[in-house]
C-alpha cells in the first residue's frame, strides 16, 4: 500500500530562474497542498482546489501560518570544518594554515568523524538544507562516516575526499593512494541510497599535475560521478597559480588541461575570473558556488552574479563553512543580495530564493529529483515560520506579497525560521 500524505499550509516553489521565466517562474500558494506518496511529490496547488480530490483515508497535516518551501541546496560546504567556524585570522591562505588545517587532521579518527558527522548532518537540518556538495578530509574515514550517517538518514549528499598530495603534514595523501580512496569510496558509496560521489583536488595550490590527471582520469572512467573544487577565490591564490602552472592560460585552464570542466563539475568563489573562464565554463556546463558569506569573511572579494549571468554560467548558493559564517541558506541568500547590491546590481528576492533551492539543484544536475515541488521529484521540504521572532513577526504582520515575506525572511531569520525539515516524506527536524 502506498504511503499517502497531505501537508496544508502556505506554498512556494520555482519552476524556473525568475530572472528568464519572470513572474510565472515562480508558484506561490498562500493555503496550499502539498500531496506526498512514497517520499516524492505526487501534487501541489490550492487547497480549495485540490482537496475535494483527497481520498477520505489520506492523512492531513495542517501547518497554519507555515510556509512549506523545497529544502535547501547548499552547493559548497566543508564538512570537516565543522568545529572551526568563525576562527579569525587573516585572508584565504593565511587562515588556511592557521586554523583549518589544524582541524582537518583530527578527521583522521574515526571516532571523532563519527561525531562531527552527526552533528554536521544535524545542524544542515536544523537550517532546512536537504541536500549538500560537501568536502571530506584528506582521510577516506571522514568520508565513510559522512556517508554513512547521511544513509541512516535517506539523504541526498554528494561529498568526495580532499585529493591534497601538495598539503601540510599530517594532511597529504599521493596522486596514487588518492585515486585507491577515490575508487573504494565509489565502489562503496557512489548511488547507494541517495548519495554521490565527488572526486575532489582540493585546490590548485594543493594538488600535483599528477593528482590532477589521476583526479581528470576517475571523472572520466565514472559518469556518475561527480567534480568539486575551489576557483580564483582571492588574488594572493590566484598569483601563485599563475606561477605555479605557467603553461596555464589562467586557473580555470589548470583544471581544464586535465579534464576537469565539465558538466558535472562544480567551482566554489569564481570572483577574480577572466571573460574567458566565465565562456568556457558556459559552454562545458559548468556550475558555480557562489559562497557570500565567505568571500566577505575572508576578505576574497565580491562576486559579480550579473556578469556569471551575461555568460550564461550556472550559479548556485554555498555556505562554505567554515569560512562561511552560518549554516543557513537564508543568510547566505541575504549576503548575496548585500554584494549584489555592492556591485551595483541589485538581486531580486524572489531570483535569490531561486538559488537556494532549484538553482542549486540546477547547479548539481539534480533539477529531476529535486529543488521544485513538481511532480515525481523527492519530498524534501521545510515549513518556514513567518514569526519565528519577535522582529519577525512584526515586520511581517498583515504581509500577503511573497517576495517582501521571503526577503524579510532572508535578512531577519535563520535556523530559528525553519520549523521543521522532511526528507523524502519523513520529519527529519522538528523545531518545537
Ligand atoms: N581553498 C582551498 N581550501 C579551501 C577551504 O577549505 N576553504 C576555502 N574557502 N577555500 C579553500
Ligand atoms: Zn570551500
Amino acid at each position: 500500500m502506498a504511503d499517502v500524505r497531505a501537508y496544508r499550509a502556505a506554498l512556494v516553489h520555482c519552476l524556473d530562474d525568475p530572472a528568464k521565466g519572470g513572474e510565472e517562474a515562480v508558484v506561490w500558494h498562500p493555503d496550499g497542498l502539498l500531496l506526498v506518496e512514497d517520499g516524492h511529490v505526487a501534487d501541489c496547488g490550492d487547497w480549495t482546489a485540490l482537496s475535494p480530490y483527497l481520498a477520505a483515508d489520506t492523512p492531513v497535516e495542517h501547518l497554519p501560518g507555515r510556509i512549506l518551501t523545497p529544502g535547501f541546496v547548499d552547493t559548497h560546504i566543508h564538512f570537516p570544518q565543522i568545529d572551526m567556524i568563525g576562527s579569525f585570522s587573516g585572508q584565504l591562505l593565511d587562515w588556511l594554515d592557521e586554523k583549518t588545517f589544524p582541524a582537518e587532521r583530527a578527521f583522521a579518527d574515526r571516532a571523532h568523524a563519527d561525531t562531527a558527522a552527526r552533528a554536521f548532518l544535524d545542524e544542515l537540518l536544523r537550517n532546512g538544507t536537504t541536500t549538500a556538495m560537501v568536502f571530506g578530509s584528506v582521510h577516506r574515514a571522514s568520508v565513510n562516516a559522512l556517508f554513512e550517517a547521511a544513509l541512516a538518514r535517506d539523504m541526498r549528499l554528494i561529498a568526495g575526499k580532499s585529493l591534497m598530495d601538495g598539503g601540510p603534514d599530517g594532511l597529504r595523501d599521493t596522486a596514487a593512494s588518492g585515486q585507491d580512496d577515490d575508487e573504494a569510496l565509489i565502489a562503496d558509496w557512489s548511488r547507494r541510497g541517495r548519495l554521490g560521489y565527488a572526486v575532489t583536488p582540493r585546490f590548485a595550490l594543493s594538488s600535483s599535475p599528477e593528482q590532477l590527471a589521476a583526479a581528470g582520469e576517475t571523472l572520466r572512467r565514472h559518469d556518475h560521478v561527480w567534480m568539486q573544487t575551489h576557483l580564483a577565490e582571492t588574488p594572493r591564490e590566484v598569483a601563485q597559480v599563475a606561477r605555479a602552472f605557467p603553461e596555464a592560460r589562467d586557473y580555470l585552464d589548470v583544471y581544464d588541461r586535465f579534464g576537469l570542466v565539465t558538466d558535472r563539475s562544480i567551482f566554489a568563489h569564481c570572483v577574480h575570473m577572466s571573460d574567458r573562464s566565465l565562456h568556457r565554463m558556459a559552454r562545458a556546463g559548468a556550475a558555480i558556488a557562489h559562497c557570500p558569506t565567505s568571500n566577505l569573511f575572508l576578505g576574497s572579494g565580491l562576486f559579480d552574479l550579473a556578469r556569471a549571468d551575461a555568460h550564461g554560467v550556472v550559479v548556485g548558493l554555498g555556505t562554505d563553512v567554515g569560512a562561511g559564517t552560518s549554516f543557513s541558506l537564508l543568510t547566505t541568500a541575504a549576503r548575496a543580495c548585500d554584494v549584489a547590491q555592492m556591485k551595483g546590481r541589485p538581486l531580486d528576492p524572489l531570483r535569490t530564493f531561486y538559488l537556494a533551492t532549484l538553482g542549486g539543484a540546477r547547479a548539481l544536475r539534480l533539477e529531476d529529483r529535486i529543488g521544485s515541488f513538481r511532480t515525481g521529484v523527492e519530498a524534501d521540504f521545510v515549513a518556514l515560520d513567518p514569526a519565528a521572532t519577535p522582529l519577525l513577526a512584526r515586520r511581517l504582520a498583515g504581509v500577503t506579497d511573497i517576495r517582501e515575506i521571503l526577503f524579510a525572511l532572508m535578512v531577519l531569520g535563520d535556523d530559528r525560521a525553519v520549523a521543521g525539515t522532511w526528507l523524502a516524506g519523513k520529519l527529519a527536524h522538528s523545531r518545537d
